[in-house]
């Protein structure tokens, strides 16, 4: 089966998610053009297809690492945020710019965010590809945001249903295991 029939309804075609990570990555190039030391952390597994191609259009020099946290499903209470993996790097005095796929109800990037103010980042931005406002639970300042999206499940472009679809090159909303999906 064929990528492209995979998922059908397509919401952010791929040229549309190229276009608005360029416009995203020249922003941060602005922001951050004095910066001394900008780290992007991004959150597993989802943020990376997103992070990647950023990452490559900034040209701002950028140490790169990663958290994971534990997802839907896993034992976890809504609102009840596990860290899985931590970060390898020191974030003492540094600009952090933390890369996320999608902010939902919040809570992920509510304790990361946290977590990283508590360990003396200089300063600490949120970039999120996608906004699904409706669902917010608390309150999450999105520095840089992609696109604001209807309630809807989404996957592609690293976003997924079971650690599928993730290699979608756009955003297609899932309508469950019927039909074409
Ligand atoms: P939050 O803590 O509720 O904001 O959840 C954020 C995480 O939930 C994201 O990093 C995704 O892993 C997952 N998530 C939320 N909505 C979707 C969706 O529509 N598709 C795929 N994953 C989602």
């Amino acid at each position: 089966m064929s990528k492209a029939k995979r998922v059908p309804h397509i919401l952010i075609s791929e040229a549309d998610l190229q276009r608005r990570v360029e416009e995203l990555a020249r922003e941060i190039d602005r922001d951050y053009a004095t910066c001394e030391r900008l780290i992007a952390i991004g959150v597993l597994k989802g943020s990376v297809f997103f992070m990647v191609d950023l990452l490559k259009l900034v040209n701002v020099p950028v140490q790169v690492d990663f958290f994971q946290t534990s997802s839907y499903g896993e034992g976890t209470e809504p609102g009840e945020v596990r860290i899985r993996k931590d970060i390898d790097l020191s974030i003492r005095g540094a600009d952090v710019l933390l890369i996320e796929d999608i902010v939902d109800t919040g809570y992920t990037l509510r304790t990361i965010l946290d977590l990283l103010r508590f360990r003396g980042a200089k300063s600490v931005k949120l970039c999120a590809l996608l906004d699904k406002v409706e669902r917010r639970e608390v309150e999450v300042p999105i520095d840089y945001r992609g696109f604001e999206i209807e309630d809807k499940f989404v996957v592609g472009y690293g976003l997924d249903y079971a650690d599928f679809y993730r290699d979608l090159p756009y955003i297609g909303i899932y309508e469950g295991d019927g039909g074409d999906a």
